[in-house]
């Protein structure tokens, strides 16, 4: 990952892959549901080729399009922006408490644990943004405190990168998991983090390129809240008038998810924004 002029943009998106093939993914899909998805998605794709008359070129160009997205390491990447948030759409479906959104190639499961009250693992230097107090309640639908949730939070620097995917910065920085006390409350001060640009140097970048489209991500926060008994919601929280946060590339704002921090007396931005979860499915 490391490079004589340091890390790029693009080897964090690669970086993703290797975190993902560490993890065993499984579903518990039966055959036929699988062949009836298979089938359709092929049917999807043949018909937009017949809809455009795709020529031989261009049909050879997007093969070797396909191997370059394999090679550089960037599925997690192109998915996540692309086509994550229709999967997140329908887990929503049932679900009536706080809103959720995409995960994103980025999350790493493990980030120390950290009091109820506390500081982000940030660098004392380097971290230079408006540092921000985000404090709330975590309960069940009927409003009842959930003491012990689990509150993971990640997010990036402000120069747009994530711990682990970047080797410049230290192993948790700006991770963490928050315990939240016994009325299930919390209260973090972390750094207001800057938009995020999708890597642009692979061939993510060269696909958004391609349709016109521009990289970038509104700033925002990764949360993935739990309870024992409860149904975990992973989300992610945004700013109120920030950039892109109408025109988000991977489309996973919800108005419910924008946070309007004002500034407090000691200049630090202070929000409040509660989490409230479902029963377990
Ligand atoms: C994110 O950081 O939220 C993200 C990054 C790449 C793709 C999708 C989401
Ligand atoms: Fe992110």
């Amino acid at each position: 990952m490391t490079t004589a002029e340091g890390p790029t943009a693009a080897k964090s998106g690669s970086a993703a892959t290797d975190k993902f093939k560490s993890e065993r993914v499984t579903a518990d899909t039966s055959p036929e549901r699988l062949a009836a998805i298979a089938k359709d998605a092929l049917d999807a794709l043949n018909e937009v080729i017949l809809k455009h008359e795709v020529s031989y070129p261009e049909y050879r160009v997007f093969k070797q399009w396909l191997i370059d997205v394999g090679e550089g390491g960037e599925w997690p990447l192109f998915l996540d922006v692309f086509v994550e948030h229709s999967v997140e759409e329908v887990l929503a479906r049932s679900r009536k408490g706080t809103k959720g959104s995409i995960e994103g190639p980025y999350y790493v499961p493990g980030a120390p644990e950290l009091p109820a009250r506390c500081t982000m693992p940030m660098r004392e230097e380097d971290e230079k943004a408006t540092p921000l107090v985000f404090s709330g309640q975590v309960t069940d639908l009927d409003g009842n405190g959930l003491g012990g949730a689990e509150i993971e939070l990640w997010h990036a620097d402000e120069q747009g990168y994530y711990s682990q995917f970047a080797p410049h910065l230290p192993e948790w920085n700006l991770r963490g998991t928050i315990i939240t006390d016994a009325e299930g409350r919390y209260e973090i001060t972390t750094i207001q983090p800057a938009p995020y640009k999708i890597p642009t140097d692979g061939p993510t970048g060269r696909f958004i390129e391609a349709q016109n489209g521009h990289p970038w991500r509104p700033a925002h926060l990764h949360l993935l809240v739990s309870h024992p008994g409860k149904a975990s919601i992973t989300t992610q929280l945004y700013f109120k008038g920030g950039e892109w946060v109408d025109d988000d590339v991977a489309s996973a704002t919800k108005p419910d998810l924008i946070l309007d921090p004002h500034k407090g007396e000691d200049g630090r931005n202070r929000v409040v924004y509660n989490f409230a979860l479902d029963p377990e499915d």
